[in-house]
């Protein structure tokens, strides 16, 4: 089906500049995520010992609040967006809690050829849905470059609604998700309606995880 997706350019740092500096963030939910809160106490999620930091990415962090406790759960973690308001804030609030998170203020297309291979763990939430959805499964080859082998995606994925939007937060489809990822030659090894989402998004998110082959 041919969707038309508007006018706005969602691809420039300008379109998400311009709504932060308004203060027009109703993604912005103020706290880490739920779901990623229990998520990184499942044995089946990558932990911090002595020895292995696993390495964070988080595309389209936003102010990153997930950023924010990933580092504090002992993860090294580069929060990535190409708005630059955010970061300021992000970076604020780390220094504030004396905690260390890498923010870069990029592209996530471009990424890839700056880290490629360099990430154990992908944190996806309300990026895929940002970018025009023409780009999915670029972003989900993008994502599987920076990604270890070995290393997974660990997607939380929103709005899953019957209504297609022709704006942001564009409207995400499980199906297509998988066939993204898959392309892009992950494996999907978990598919779940998490335990908890914040109440306007409950029922409208599905957490899944893919991993990059050996
Ligand atoms: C809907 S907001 C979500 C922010 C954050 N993930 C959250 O849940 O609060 C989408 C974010 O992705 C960023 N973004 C969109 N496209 C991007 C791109 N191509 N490269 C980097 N950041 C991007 C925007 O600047 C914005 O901060």
């Amino acid at each position: 089906m041919q969707c038309d997706y508007g006018t706005t350019d969602v691809s420039s740092p300008h379109y998400w500049s311009e709504r932060y500096q308004r203060g027009d963030t109703p993604w912005d939910l103020g706290n880490p995520t739920p779901a990623f809160a229990a998520l990184v106490e499942r044995l089946d999620f990558p932990k911090p010992t002595a020895q292995y930091r696993p390495h964070v990415v988080i595309p389209g962090c936003g102010y990153g609040h997930d950023a924010l406790l990933l580092a504090q759960r002992g993860y090294a973690v580069t929060a990535v967006d190409f708005a630059p308001e955010p970061l300021e804030v992000l970076k604020q609030n780390a220094h504030l809690l004396g905690i260390e998170v890498q923010t870069l203020c990029m592209d996530v297309f471009a990424l890839p050829t700056h880290r490629p291979a360099a990430f154990d763990v992908a944190l996806e939430y309300t990026c895929y849905c940002a970018i025009n959805p023409t780009r999915r499964q670029e972003y989900a080859h993008a994502v599987s470059a920076l990604l270890k082998p070995n290393g997974i995606v660990a997607g939380l994925f929103f709005p899953l609604d019957e209504i297609e939007r022709t704006q942001p937060p564009y409207t995400v489809r499980i199906d297509e998700i998988r066939t993204h990822f898959e392309t892009a030659g992950l494996v999907l090894i978990a598919n779940e309606v998490p335990l908890e989402s914040h109440p306007a998004r409950a029922g409208r998110e599905q957490l899944l995880m893919f991993r990059k082959p050996l």
